[in-house]
């Protein structure tokens, strides 16, 4: 198929393009490179560097690559950030959201794949959390996204735009060629690799006395590369919904550094902070609605071998990508 990725040169987003185009998609990227990395841009994909906000130059992109899908990854994802300024999270994730699918419907794609976030649930009253959950957000990042979901729904129901969101838990790991970067890096685990990096002294840990059996958050991490293959099943026509994305095992924050240590072989001092404003103590996810429906199947289940491909690739790329 011909696709459009929004944020394609992020993270996530990048991992989804070199998946697609190995499965023999073409692809164009739309990124304003402002947390992306021209670098981690496929060179067999086309790359538009632009803001969503810049609903000519999106549409001008669009209409010269006319998709037969969006997979829109472009936000801002950081719970931390969204609490001391909301006003980006709402500006960026749900106002350039929406310009994006005015630009959609003018263009005429009729498919949107929707990088959501368990951050939509808040904290929840039941583990594992399954998508019939009540949405509760506790967080301006959460909320953005789950505004964002809504908005498709409209969408969908007037302009017929079938959409996929799919709730992503804690993406980690990298591929051979592309892994984690961001400028100012906040995520638990390229935090803690830092250190066996030799770029720290220590780690940090927000939060010891939350009532979980060590104290510290527990989190369902997820292989990047099985994030992307959901995305690519989400393409097959029809399939719409919203779904989870995690594994089903959650990992304290302190099992996270002894996984580090564990793989890197290095000592990883860390102290304990208070705790970070807006994070729920637990979240796994019940993913089974993406194993049912759309015949997703992680290859990557297990926290050693998502710590091991970080690792792979930070000992590789110690300072990131190139700027
Ligand atoms: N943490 C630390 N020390 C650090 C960094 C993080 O203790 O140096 C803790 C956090 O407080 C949290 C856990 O480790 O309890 C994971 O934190 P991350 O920042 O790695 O990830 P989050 O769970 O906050 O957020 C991530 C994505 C969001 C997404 C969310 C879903 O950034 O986009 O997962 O759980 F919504």
């Amino acid at each position: 198929m011909n696709l459009f990725v929004s944020g394609g040169a992020g993270y996530i987003g990048s991992i989804f393009v070199e998946e697609a185009l190995n499965a023999g998609h073409r692809v164009t990227v739309y990124d304003n490179l402002s947390e992306g990395h021209r670098a981690a841009v496929d060179p067999r994909a086309g790359l538009v560097t632009g803001d969503l906000e810049e609903s000519e130059r999106l549409t001008d992109a669009l209409s010269a690559a006319r998709p037969e899908a969006i997979i829109h990854f472009a936000a801002n994802a950081l719970v931390g950030e969204s609490m001391t300024n909301p006003g980006k999270y709402f500006l960026n994730n749900v106002g350039n959201g929406v310009r994006l699918l005015e630009a959609v419907v003018k263009v005429g794609v009729g498919k949107f794949v929707f990088s959501s976030t368990c951050a939509v649930y808040g904290t929840p009253a039941r583990l594992p959390m399954t998508e019939d959950l009540p949405l509760q957000p506790v967080n301006p990042y959460g909320e953005s996204k789950r505004m964002f979901e809504r908005i498709l729904e409209w969408y969908q129901q007037l302009h017929g735009l079938e959409f996929v969101a799919f709730r992503y838990f804690n993406a980690a790991g990298a591929s051979e060629r592309l892994g984690e970067h961001h400028r100012i890096e906040t995520h638990l685990i390229p935090n803690v690799l830092k250190v066996a990096l030799g770029q720290a002294d220590h780690c940090e840990i927000f939060g010891a006395d939350y009532p979980t059996p060590d104290g510290t958050c527990i989190r369902d991490y997820i292989h990047v590369r099985d994030l992307a293959q959901a995305h690519l099943l989400a393409l097959a026509p029809g399939k719409r919904g919203v779904f989870n994305l995690g594994n089903g095992s959650g990992y304290s924050v302190r099992e996270v550094i002894d996984a580090c240590a564990q793989v890197s072989g290095c000592r990883i001092p860390a102290l304990e902070r208070p705790r970070r404003p807006g994070d729920p103590p637990r979240l796994v996810a019940g993913a089974t609605r993406a194993v049912q429906e759309l015949g997703w199947q992680p290859r990557y289940p297990g926290l050693q071998t998502i710590v091991e491909s970080a690792w792979r690739w930070h000992r590789a790329h110690p300072q990131g990508y190139a700027e």
